[in-house]
């Protein structure tokens, strides 16, 4: 099979992506309003861009009308979130905050997600969550225009809360015990217990 994707629809396209490029990690991410109003969303085009300074990014893509999504728009007011990473038990709570809900309206207090205090920024954390970095804007970079062009999100990595119990013997988080979710194609996930190791060469 072959694929012009020079002829393809933006939705086409999309569809052959997201069934392709994978496990895609999942930013679970929280923001806030000017006036206080909490938005958690997740997002999996996502991934760490370089540790010089730390930085990662995640791509809110537009809505079907070219509109910006709510994290978006918290972000360009107050340039600050939480990326918070998915364990299998917090799946279920993760796609529920997927919901499109209006402006303003809380998927931490909606769907009763527990949440936690940032220690460098104001949008709070999921407190359940097993990672959790706190981030500054970088900067946004725009790509296209309309429905689904995307708002690319840097942020820089400030700190990161890391549950003790997610460690290894050697201090380091476990994949295992991480048991982070990743998205697959249309609605199958997988999880980070599936381990196996190579040695690189020198
Ligand atoms: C697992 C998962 C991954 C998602 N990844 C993305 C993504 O990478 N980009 C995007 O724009 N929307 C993605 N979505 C959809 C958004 O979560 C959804 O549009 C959400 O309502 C946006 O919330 P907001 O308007 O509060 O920002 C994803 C949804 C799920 C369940």
């Amino acid at each position: 099979m072959f694929l012009d994707f020079t002829s393809l629809a933006p939705r086409e396209a999309y569809q052959w992506m997201v069934t392709t490029i994978l496990p895609r990690p999942i930013a679970w991410v929280s923001t806030i309003s000017v006036d206080g109003k909490t938005n958690l969303a997740p997002f999996s085009f996502f991934q760490g861009v370089c540790a010089n300074p730390p930085t990662l990014m995640f791509v809110p893509v537009n809505n079907r009308q070219g509109g910006k999504k709510d994290t978006v728009r918290n972000i360009e007011a107050v340039p600050e979130f939480v990326v918070n990473l998915v364990s299998h038990t917090l799946a279920e709570e993760m796609n529920a905050t997927s919901a499109l809900l209006p402006y303003g309206e809380s998927e931490f207090e909606k769907f009763g997600v527990m949440s936690a205090r940032s220690d460098h920024v104001r949008p709070s954390r999921v407190a359940a969550a097993p990672v959790a970095f706190e981030c500054r804007l970088d900067r946004i970079v725009h790509f296209g225009e309309g429905p689904l062009a995307a708002n690319v999100i840097f942020g820089r990595i400030l700190a990161a809360h890391i549950r003790d119990d997610v460690l290894g013997a050697d201090g380091k988080p476990d994949s295992r015990k991480l048991d982070l979710v990743g998205r697959l194609g249309g609605e199958d996930y997988t999880t980070t217990r599936d381990v196996f190791s190579l040695i690189r060469p020198d």
